[in-house]
């Protein structure tokens, strides 16, 4: 196992914050750490242990700050199985997150949408994930159970909080977004890098996916492993083509990132929002 105790020795030396909330931004969603105020940045070259996000429109920082009055550690750039990281590594931030004392973490993510209802520029609130890798035997709680993280067998059928949830679309309604919100939905984790073909997004729209996308998971079950509390949104950046479409695009990610930078500043303000109304909780 990675010693995420390392990585979080190495920050807890260098910085003065306790954070309790971590967030954990998908492509193009790193903005979200500009709003932060009394910033501590980390490049992730700077942090032993720490690899390199290498896909375009992920940054690779670690800053420590105040999001709306609330200690937090954001990253700006995720680890992907798909870079060729072991799933382990994958869900380092989150151990090291856990050292740091941090007790719910947001997850945001890009990805593509399945449920036919969602439109591209739709948030959705992750209540659920079908995870064809994790079956398969590539999750990040195979190998020696740490047990001072988690227990060797967790369940995942409550891996997302159901009142996070909902103060999630409390926190839609009172910013006005409920037309693009969506108050639950499933995210098919896949590993990528290519997208899914036909047949294949069919099948996960017919174990009842309403989001596709290649991230996300491995930082889940780490998480809820170790007792953090997850909120996960997934911005529907583009369609998934499914068997007979005719005037669905193929996916490519300057669709995906346009997307994003379209519904950035709202979701910035939903995460916001979200925090100061889970502080306490
Ligand atoms: Cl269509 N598929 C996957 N696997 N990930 C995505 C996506 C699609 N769109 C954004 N991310």
């Amino acid at each position: 196992m990675t010693e995420y105790r390392e990585v979080a020795a190495f920050l807890k030396a260098k910085s003065k914050y306790n954070p309790k909330i971590g967030i954990i931004c998908g492509s193009g969603l790193s903005e979200l750490s500009k709003t932060m105020t009394e910033t501590q940045t980390f490049k992730y070259s700077e942090i032993p242990g720490f690899p390199m996000s290498t896909v375009q429109g992920h940054k690779g920082e670690l800053v420590f700050g105040m999001l709306e009055g609330v200690e937090a550690v954001c990253l700006r750039g995720r680890f992907h199985s798909y870079e060729g990281y072991s799933m382990d590594l994958c869900a380092l931030p989150v151990r090291v997150m856990r050292c740091l004392g941090v007790k719910l973490v947001v997850v945001t993510n890009a990805a593509g949408g399945l449920n036919p209802n969602n439109n591209v520029g739709d948030v959705v609130t992750i209540t659920d994930h079908f995870a064809i890798p994790n079956l398969g035997g590539k999750n990040c709680l195979v190998g020696h159970n740490d047990a001072e993280l988690g227990p060797r067998f967790p369940p995942m059928s409550n891996a997302y909080d159901e009142k996070l949830s909902g103060i999630v679309y409390s926190a839609a309604e009172a910013l006005g977004f409920t037309d693009f919100v969506r108050p639950s939905g499933t995210y098919c984790f896949v590993s990528g890098p290519m997208y899914e073909t036909m047949a294949e997004a069919k099948f996960l729209r017919s174990v009842g996916g309403d989001a596709v996308g290649m991230s996300t998971v491995p930082e889940v079950v780490a998480a809820h492993h170790c007792g953090i509390k997850v909120i996960c949104l997934s911005l529907i950046t583009n369609k998934v083509v499914m068997p007979g479409d005719s005037d669905t695009e193929a996916a490519s990610h300057a669709e995906v990132l346009e997307a994003v930078q379209k519904r950035s500043t709202q979701i910035q303000e939903l995460v916001k929002k979200v925090v100061v109304e889970s502080r306490s909780y």
